[in-house]
């Protein structure tokens, strides 16, 4: 069934934002991190989108080896790294085949790399420095180097990490962070990468051989005192859905499940066409942001399956059939993850669900 909420995508805002991140960190090279669907934009067409001169991203991060045949499938040529690496040999070999880079961040990827007879693989080596997800621990990270480094399978190693806080550029754990992986870098002395988009924004002096961004490339802020505008870039989804109805209220009249809200005075409301089974967050508050014909508004009351209501007191000329934004070029998609209390990665996300 075709729904009446669209989502458009801006790659040419995805091409900006590459650009913005070009200006940021002009001395080290761009892995576009382009797991879940290019954050619900689309793997493919965003790759497409950044592997055009002079938009050319030097490799993509996907979190699978399966994303990463689809885009060998698809034709991109860069290096691709997948971020959880490999589960067995069979993979290991497809990774091979398709000249694919893998994470590597537990022991048993090394055992299988210390077994393979296959040669010139290019791997990533993820230390845990505080993050506490994927990775070795840094008592036994010079350890696994050194095996891997005596591995006829390993042609070249990358020394990674992640941040857990980069977002927050005074929290006490960065620096603990960076300490840790200074000191394993300046001991290796192989190419590094820790930063992504939060990080590359707050630690310019950090940002090694890559950096990994992947939200700022959306268009929404990574950091969390400034927002996305402010750091110049350009929303690349759009959310828009139709006005389906409008409606006379009268003062004391409520609107939507639990009758949550109540008329102050006699309005209009207008009835839109999206929900949280279109991707909408069920959980945005009374005010989160709208805009339409020229004008911000807000939603009251709960947000059902397949429709919101908005306030449309101030939006005389409304009319059925008018388009509302539910984020893009006017509301900031970080407002509406703020007033849904989540974050726009899973607004972005949930939306890429819901669509296909
Ligand atoms: C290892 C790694 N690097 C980079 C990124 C990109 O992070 P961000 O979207 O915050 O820039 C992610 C995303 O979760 C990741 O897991």
């Amino acid at each position: 069934m075709k729904r009446s909420a669209l989502a458009r995508i801006d790659l040419a805002a995805l091409q900006h934002n590459f650009g913005r991140v070009k200006q940021l960190a002009p001395d080290s090279r761009v892995m576009a991190v382009i797991k879940a669907d290019a954050y619900g934009h689309g793997m493919v067409q965003a790759a497409r989108a950044l592997s055009q001169t002079p938009h050319y991203a030097d490799a993509f991060a996907i979190a699978h080896l399966n994303e990463a045949l689809a885009l060998r499938e698809a034709g991109i040529e860069q290096p691709l790294l997948v971020l959880q690496g490999f589960q067995n040999a069979r993979q290991l070999e497809q990774i091979h085949e398709h000249g694919i880079q893998p994470v590597v961040h537990q022991h048993k990827q090394l055992e299988l790399l210390q077994q393979s007879s296959l040669q010139g693989l290019a791997i990533w080596l993820k230390v845990n420095t505080g993050m506490g997800r994927l990775g070795f621990g840094l008592h036994e990270a010079a350890y696994v180097y050194a095996r891997l480094k005596d591995c006829s399978s390993v042609a070249g190693i990358t020394l990674m990490s992640h941040f857990a806080n980069a977002d927050q550029a005074d929290h006490p754990l960065n620096s603990q962070q960076v300490q840790a992986f200074q000191a394993l870098a300046a001991e290796f002395k192989i190419p590094t990468s820790l930063c992504n988009s939060a990080g590359l924004i707050h630690f310019p002096q950090l940002q090694g051989d890559w950096v990994r961004p992947g939200i700022m490339l959306y268009g929404s802020s990574p950091v969390n005192k400034q927002s996305s505008a402010q750091l110049g870039l350009k929303p690349v989804m759009s959310l828009n859905a139709p006005l389906i109805a409008i409606n006379h209220l009268q003062a004391g009249d409520y609107v939507g499940y639990g009758s949550e809200w109540q008329c102050p005075q006699d309005m209009q409301v207008g009835i839109v066409g999206v929900g949280y089974g279109d991707g909408y967050p069920r959980h945005a508050r009374q005010g989160t942001p709208v805009y339409i014909n020229g004008q911000r508004s807000e939603i009251i009351g709960r947000v059902s399956m397949d429709m919101i209501a908005i306030d449309l007191s101030r939006v005389a000329d409304a009319c059925e059939g008018d388009m509302v934004e539910l984020w893009g070029e006017h509301i900031d998609i970080d407002e509406v993850a703020r007033m849904a209390g989540t974050i726009a990665y899973e607004l972005l996300c949930n939306l890429a669900r819901c669509r296909a």
